[in-house]
């Protein structure tokens, strides 16, 4: 089985940049999502973000055109019958999930392979709502997806070497490099790497040792990463960080991955990052 035609579900940031990327690189797409608004703003950002890489010289007007024409755009799973992988990014709410999988299920022949884009969530739990246990894999990218190098490849309690295996080809089809996660475990590597990092950027500020503008310079500079924590959170988004430490919590009731109050704070305030023109730091908003 070779993979040509990916159904992507969920038109947002990871959506959006995932079906970008597969079209980019030769894959047929279909991207769905509930409401026609929501798939019209996906397409748009992409075409967006095409124009961004017209303008850095990494793709040409004609290669935009070809790219774009692979996408097409639905409301209805019903859509994703021919596909010969699923990669579903949608909200990280695991009923929303397992109930997109089991229609899905219905919907897509036997031998479809099913990934999820989550962060953290267990592979195994979403398997469970199919009929297919073994062709559920997690294909978690990074964002945005269509620059960063990394999809992690993960193993749930029943997937089989065969999955694995098309996961990763595909993953490299897609100009990434992928990396094995044998253990269905919450937020894979990256994630249980970087949530320790967010989590003790946030108490440095509130112990009073640093500013956000601080932490960001002294990581940017000492670490060389390319953005700070803080920034990051924005970048990415400061209500994803927090529902993924509440989701270590969750697992393990461990009170290392408890959010601190000042991010928590930021929520309730609707300061989500860059997406609501606020966050740690204020954004302009696009058109501002
Ligand atoms: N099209 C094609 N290439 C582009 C591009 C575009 N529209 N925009 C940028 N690039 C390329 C650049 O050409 C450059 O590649 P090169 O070095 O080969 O020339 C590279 O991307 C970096 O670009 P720039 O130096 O111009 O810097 P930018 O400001 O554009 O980069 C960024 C933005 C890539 C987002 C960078 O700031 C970055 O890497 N930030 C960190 C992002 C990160 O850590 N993401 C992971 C988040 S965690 C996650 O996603 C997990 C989830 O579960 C929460």
């Amino acid at each position: 089985m070779t993979i040509r035609k990916i159904g992507v579900l969920g038109a947002g940031a990871m959506g959006g940049g995932i079906a970008h990327l597969a079209a980019a690189k030769g894959f047929e797409v279909v991207l769905c999502d509930v409401e026609q608004r929501f798939v019209e703003g996906g397409i748009n950002r992409i075409a967006a973000f095409m124009d961004k890489s017209i303008e850095k010289q990494k793709m040409t007007v004609a290669e935009k055109e070809v790219a774009l024409k692979r996408i097409s755009i639905t409301t209805r799973m019903e859509d994703f019958a021919s596909v010969d992988m699923v990669i579903e990014a949608i909200f990280e709410d695991i009923e929303v999930k397992k109930s997109a999988f089991e229609k899905l299920d219905k919907i897509c022949s036997p031998e479809t392979i099913f990934g999820s884009n989550t962060s953290s969530m267990s592979i195994t739990a979403l398997a469970a709502a199919t009929s297919r246990p073994d062709k559920v894999v997690g294909l978690h990218f990074f964002n945005p997806p269509l620059i960063m190098r990394l999809v992690e490849v993960i193993r749930g309690y029943y997937t089989s070497d065969e999955t694995l295996k098309l996961a990763s080809e595909a993953a490299q089809m897609m100009g990434k490099t992928p990396v094995v996660v044998k253990k269905d475990t919450p937020g894979f590597i990256v994630n249980r790497v970087m949530m320790p990092q967010f989590l003790e950027a946030i108490r440095i500020v509130e112990e009073g040792i640093a500013t956000p503008e601080d932490v960001d310079t002294a990581v940017k500079l000492g670490l060389n990463y390319p953005m700070g924590p803080f920034e990051l959170m924005d970048y990415t988004g400061v209500d994803i960080a927090v529902h993924v430490a509440d989701y270590f919590f969750s697992e393990s009731k461990d009170t290392k991955w408890n959010a601190p109050q000042t991010v928590k704070a930021l929520i309730r305030a609707g300061r989500l990052g860059k997406k609501t023109g606020a966050g740690w730091y204020e954004h302009k908003k696009k058109g501002e």
